[in-house]
């Protein structure tokens, strides 16, 4: 029974209203919603970046105001939804949790998700410069060594916050291979904005102004034929003329 308002003076501007959601150890799970409808905050709140205005968060039962903080977030492996890239290598941007890993250790990571042929290609592989933020990367690049730097971390508990960055197909496609590698047996909350990732999942929770407004899996959220199937028709291109004005200009 969580909520959480960002300004605790003004409760009435909350993110999160009442949600409640038990996700069993092992399962994927990707929150899907309109912008500021809460997806990022509920990860952050699993996180513990902040504490819950009422109602509790908790791991194996127990509060996570009472876990030890250090321990639990080193279980915890967080894909941001930029994620930030300082100037430097590869190699160091992939180790960027584990300073002290080894070449062989951030090379198998970057295999294990994927991401080592892509890697390869670029001038000096590993040990490529990285401007800052990342810039002279593409945003499929820059994706692939976020989910190598999380995989390094060998974390219990993944929270994903998709970019929004449009990729192009193939690029997505590794990217999305590299999630679902990463995903695996893990317990997974992701923020998906692409819905080819929350068709994926486990399970589907559509969020709408801090409320869960659906939870099921996939087929049972189209079959429900509310807010999911909606956005998920959109998608597939079959509303178009509901989604977007009629007389709106056909694209470019
Ligand atoms: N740091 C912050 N301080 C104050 N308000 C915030 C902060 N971050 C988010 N909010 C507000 O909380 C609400 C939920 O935001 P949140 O970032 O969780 O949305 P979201 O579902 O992740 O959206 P998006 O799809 O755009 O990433 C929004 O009304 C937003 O303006
Ligand atoms: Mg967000």
């Amino acid at each position: 029974d969580v909520s959480f308002a960002y300004d605790k003076k003004d409760e009435a501007e909350e993110a999160l209203t009442g949600v409640d959601l038990r996700i069993p150890a092992g399962q994927t799970v990707a929150f899907v919603g309109e912008t500021g409808a809460g997806k990022s905050t509920l990860v952050k709140l699993v996180a513990r970046f902040y504490d819950p205005t009422s109602g509790r968060v908790t791991a194996d039962g127990t509060d996570l105001r009472r876990l030890d903080m250090t321990a639990y977030r080193h279980r915890l492996g967080v894909v941001p939804q930029e994620a930030y890239l300082f100037a430097g290598t590869v190699r160091d941007a992939i180790a960027y949790g584990l300073p002290d890993a080894t070449d062989a250790r951030v090379e198998a990571a970057a295999r294990a998700v994927g991401a080592h042929d892509m890697i390869a290609t670029l001038e000096d592989g590993y040990l490529h410069e990285v401007a800052e933020r990342g810039r002279n990367l593409s945003a499929g690049q820059r994706q692939l060594i976020a989910l190598a730097r999380a995989e390094l971390v060998d974390p219990d508990i993944l929270l994903l916050d998709e970019a929004t960055a449009a990729l192009d197909l193939a690029s997505e496609a590794l990217v999305n291979q590299a999630t679902d590698r990463l995903t695996g047996r893990r317990t997974t909350l992701v923020v998906a904005h692409r819905l080819t990732t929350a068709a994926r999942a486990d399970r589907v929770v559509v969020m709408d102004r801090g409320r869960v407004a659906e939870d099921g899996t996939h087929e049972e959220l189209l079959a429900l034929d509310g807010r999911y199937a909606r956005l998920w028709r959109t998608f597939m291109g079959q509303d178009i003329g509901e989604g977007i004005g009629e007389d709106e200009p056909a694209g470019v």
